[in-house]
């Protein structure tokens, strides 16, 4: 059994470090993304539904697995699962808790680079020079036809993100994480609470304003019921949950290994669920969207998400638009980027955590070099993220870890809990001094509903068809098979609607090639993490710990 040494300072840094783990990117970016993209109100009520019946549940069984695990003295998915029966094969689970955490850090902290970069170029008066739709692709080596770059100024912003998330993992938890958290969450709120209220008072006569930014905020937050139907719209709701909340990670269940035995977890878990939910649709809701649809109009707002582009929005439009607020404009653009900067930073730090509890619990490696093994790993794949970038690996990283992994790592972690560990056990460790009472009918949920719910998301991402479902069926019935979009999982495998599959051209690689190649260090990276679990286990068993 490993030593147990670390625990969190306070309740209130605990649920901030949480909730700070949660709030990153996704909040700000990912969600008005994908809410426009979905067709605004549509999609909020499939998202809020995936929240309650899957969010909620998934949190709770993650901070009971690692509450449960940081008792045997595992801070990682692998022994946690490891503790929670009797196969061997358990462990192996956990292996998707530590590749996740390393291959999402991997191209989190390039995007938490941005935001670095953006700060900077805001305080500077960049954006009044050069516009940010030049901007931005120059700065991501984006040049015509190129597949591979190495731009200098933003791998230089990535190894000083890089360099800081290393040294606030090396101060360990209280000085480190909860600190970050402490400071980066309330001026992230700060922040916000000011770019909401500044953009929510823009009124047509402002210069430059043709549209209300309540129009922006009426199409996010107006719920309309036809989004229930469409199973593409539940497929992004359920997406959105898993990467907001960041469940199906193993972040979670490390930092709810530092909890003590008897110490709530059903009140921290929600506080710390509902906060996100917070940032996301009330904060995140009211700042990109409508200062967008006040400058740009609603069509055009919609157009870019529908383009694709929709990530890209606070990085492409807000900083010109800031530009129309006078002596402002370079706060608005601190302010704004500052925040995506904490909300990342705070996120990225809970995805280095497992990896220096595995370190340390499995192979006695201390924390400041945990530290530098955890940078020097992200920065070997996050270097691929950026010189590869033009070619797509990034992408590739964002979709196999950042989507499919996390909703594979959800499904077997919510049957191995219910059926495994059990779902008497599992009420227990839920509920085991709780300072809320736990509705029972979660107890249902967590058994049948969750894992049914996830299975369908999984698979409807496996099989997500080009055109709409009703048609894909009768093409089916008709005989000519499934119609698999080239955005599904399948679809994503085989190339599909890929014209000219072939890994070189002239001798020059293509980017399929970079896509395949990514997959392909991808399946390394998680085969490594066996291979290093594996021999963790057979050193145990040699010294009669496992
Ligand atoms: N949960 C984190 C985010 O929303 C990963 O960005």
């Amino acid at each position: 059994m490993a030593t147990r040494d670390e625990r969190w300072g306070t309740r209130v840094g605990l649920v901030l470090a949480m909730a700070g783990n949660a709030v990153g990117l996704g909040n700000f970016l990912r969600f008005p993304a994908q809410a426009a993209e979905n067709g605004g109100g549509a999609f909020l009520i499939p998202y809020l539904i995936s929240f309650l019946l899957m969010g909620i549940p998934l949190l709770w069984v993650e901070w009971a697995i690692g509450r449960n695990g940081g008792k045997y003295g595992h801070h990682s998915t692998p022994g946690m699962f490891d503790v929670m029966g009797k196969s061997k094969l358990l462990k192996y689970i956990g292996v998707f808790g530590l590749f996740t955490n390393i291959t999402v850090a991997s191209y989190y902290c390039y995007i938490e680079s941005w935001t670095l970069a953006y700060v900077w170029h805001s305080l500077i008066g960049t954006f009044k020079e050069i516009a940010p739709t030049e901007f931005f692709p120059n700065y991501l080596g984006m040049h015509e036809g190129s597949i591979f770059a190495l731009p200098m100024e933003a791998f230089f912003f990535f190894v000083i993100t890089l360099a800081l998330n290393v040294w606030i993992l090396s101060r360990g938890l209280v000085k480190g994480i909860e600190l970050a958290a402490k400071i980066g969450m309330p001026l992230l709120f700060l922040f916000g609470a000011i770019l909401a209220i500044r953009g929510l008072t823009l009124d047509t006569s402002s210069p430059g304003v043709i549209e209300s930014p309540m129009v922006g905020l009426n199409f996010v937050w107006e719920p309309n019921f036809t989004g229930l139907t469409n199973p593409t719209t539940w497929l992004a709701a359920a997406g959105q949950i898993f990467f907001t909340l960041s469940v199906g990670m193993g972040s979670i269940h490390c930092y709810a290994a530092y909890v003590k035995e008897k110490q709530d977890i059903a009140l921290n878990g929600a506080s710390a669920g509902w906060m996100n939910e917070f940032v996301e649709v009330i904060l995140g809701g009211t700042i990109l969207i409508p200062i967008a649809t006040a400058y740009l109009g609603l069509n055009v707002v919609q157009a870019a998400t529908m383009s694709g582009s929709g990530f890209g929005l606070g990085f492409l439009t807000l900083p010109t638009l800031f530009n129309n607020w006078g002596w402002f404009a370079p706060f608005a653009g601190v302010m704004w980027f500052g925040l995506l900067f904490f909300a990342g930073v705070t996120s990225s730090l809970a995805m280095g955590q497992p990896i220096l509890a595995f370190l340390k619990d499995e192979f006695k490696i201390e924390r400041k070099k945990g530290a530098l093994i955890f940078g020097a790993i992200i920065f070997a794949l996050g270097f691929i993220c950026v010189w590869l970038y033009p070619g797509g690996s990034f992408d590739e990283f964002d979709f196999w870890t950042g989507t499919f992994a996390l909703v594979l790592f959800a499904f077997l972690e919510i049957i191995v809990f219910a059926y495994v560990f059990g779902m008497k056990k599992g009420w227990d460790e839920i509920t085991r001094g709780a300072d809320i009472v736990v509705p029972k009918i979660y107890k249902f949920i967590i058994k049948y509903v969750t894992p049914v719910f996830i299975g369908v998301v999984f698979v409807g991402a496996l099989i997500k068809p080009s055109g709409d479902w009703v048609s894909a069926f009768n093409y089916l019935f008709s005989g000519q098979g499934w119609p698999f979009a080239a955005d599904s999982v399948i679809g994503m495998i085989f190339h599909v609607g890929v014209e000219n599959y072939v890994w070189f051209v002239n001798g020059e690689p293509t980017k399929e090639f970079v896509k395949d190649l990514t997959r392909i260090l991808l399946m390394v990276v998680f085969v490594s993490i066996m291979l290093l679990v594996h021999f963790a286990w057979k050193k145990k068993r040699k010294e009669g710990k496992a």
